[in-house]
Parts: C-alpha cells; sequence; structure tokens
C-alpha cells in the first residue's frame, strides 16, 4: 500500500494560488510543512516546481509531473501522468501532494490523508482547490490559530482521513 497524503492551504473561497505564487505567508504553516514532509516523497505539478523558492526541496524525494516527454529536472524523478506518479511513489510511509491545484484535484480521489491549512479568508486567485465532499472524509485532528498584528488572519490545520 503506497499512502497519499495531500498537503494544502486554503482560503475560505477555495483560492489556493494567483500568479504562480503562494497568496500569503504564514512561516509557522511552512514550518509545519517542512516538518512533515521532510524525508518523504513530495509530488507536485511542473508549475509548483516552479514556483518554489529553493529547487527542488532538500531533504525530500521530489516528483515533478509534466506532459512534456523527455522532460528531465537534475535532482528531481519525473512522471509523464499520475498513474507513472503513483509507480514511483514509496510503500508504506506516507507521500505528499505538495500541489498545485491541477495536480490535487486529479489527486482527490486518490488520497487517503487531508492535511488542510485552512485561513479564514477570501482571496483574489486565480488558482482554486477543487469542491471537497466532507462526507467522505473524517476529522482527526484541529488546531485553530488566531490572528496576529502581522499576519491579520485566523487559520486552522485541520487533518482528515477518507472514510470510504
Ligand atoms: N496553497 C497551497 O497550498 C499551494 C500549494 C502548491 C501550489 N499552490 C499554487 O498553485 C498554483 C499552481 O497550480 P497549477 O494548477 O497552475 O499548476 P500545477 O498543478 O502545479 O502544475 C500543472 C502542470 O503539471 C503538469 N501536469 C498536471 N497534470 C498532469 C498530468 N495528468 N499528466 C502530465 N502532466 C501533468 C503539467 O505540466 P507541463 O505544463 O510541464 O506539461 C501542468 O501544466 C500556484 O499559484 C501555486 O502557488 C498553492
Amino acid at each position: 500500500m503506497k499512502p497519499i497524503s495531500i498537503i494544502v492551504a486554503i482560503a475560505q473561497n477555495n483560492a489556493i494560488g494567483k500568479d504562480n505564487q503562494l497568496l500569503w505567508h504564514i512561516p509557522e504553516d511552512l514550518k509545519r510543512f517542512k516538518a512533515l514532509t521532510t524525508g518523504h516523497t513530495i509530488v507536485m505539478g511542473k508549475r509548483t516546481f516552479e514556483s518554489l523558492p529553493v529547487r527542488p526541496l532538500p531533504n525530500r524525494r521530489s516528483v515533478v509531473i509534466t506532459d512534456i516527454p523527455g522532460e528531465t529536472i537534475p535532482g528531481c524523478e519525473m512522471a509523464y501522468s499520475i498513474e507513472e506518479a503513483v509507480l514511483k511513489m514509496e510503500e508504506g510511509r506516507e507521500n505528499y501532494i505538495i500541489g498545485g491545484g491541477m495536480v490535487y484535484k486529479q489527486f482527490m480521489p486518490l488520497a487517503h490523508k487531508l492535511y488542510l491549512t485552512i485561513v479564514h479568508k477570501d482571496f483574489e486567485a486565480d488558482t482554486f482547490y477543487t469542491d471537497i465532499d466532507y462526507s467522505q472524509w473524517q476529522e482527526i485532528a484541529r488546531e485553530d490559530i488566531s490572528a496576529t498584528d502581522t499576519l491579520g488572519f485566523d487559520y486552522s490545520y485541520i487533518t482528515y482521513e477518507r472514510l470510504l
């Protein structure tokens, strides 16, 4: 079994990105992302790879999905379809889907776990998360974080496991 976990930060209006960038800078959320994903396989679309400040992210095995035949990226493994990305995942350890919109949508039916950071504010965006059918998911952990002066909005970490 290859456990598949989606990790994503989503605004109240489902916004996740604009101009191939994130919509906010939440240092604590980035630390959590690093703590969860370090030492694991991370799977991403080519646009998300290009948006990373450090490429590839250190101390993780990166699988980058692209439609461009034969394209390679130093330090990354390539997958030319969702099925190929699954073939490259690790057995018995969490594999993290780290974005973006196109790739999250295709992995939603395959994911076993969701690590959501819900930002309690609307953002203008060009990339949105697909609607989540919460009847298929059970909340297993939740932490609510209050706004600070610098951040200006509340957010919550919510973890779900697939029910069905
Ligand atoms: N809020 C968050 O947690 C979060 C996390 C990650 C990303 N983001 C944001 O999301 C946005 C990027 O998302 P996006 O939807 O534009 O792009 P994306 O999902 O990161 O990447 C899309 C690209 O992946 C490749 N791809 C996707 N599905 C494929 C398939 N089935 N077979 C082959 N290749 C496939 C294609 O690459 P080629 O064009 O090379 O063929 C496609 O253009 C950015 O704004 C980013 O900041 C937000």
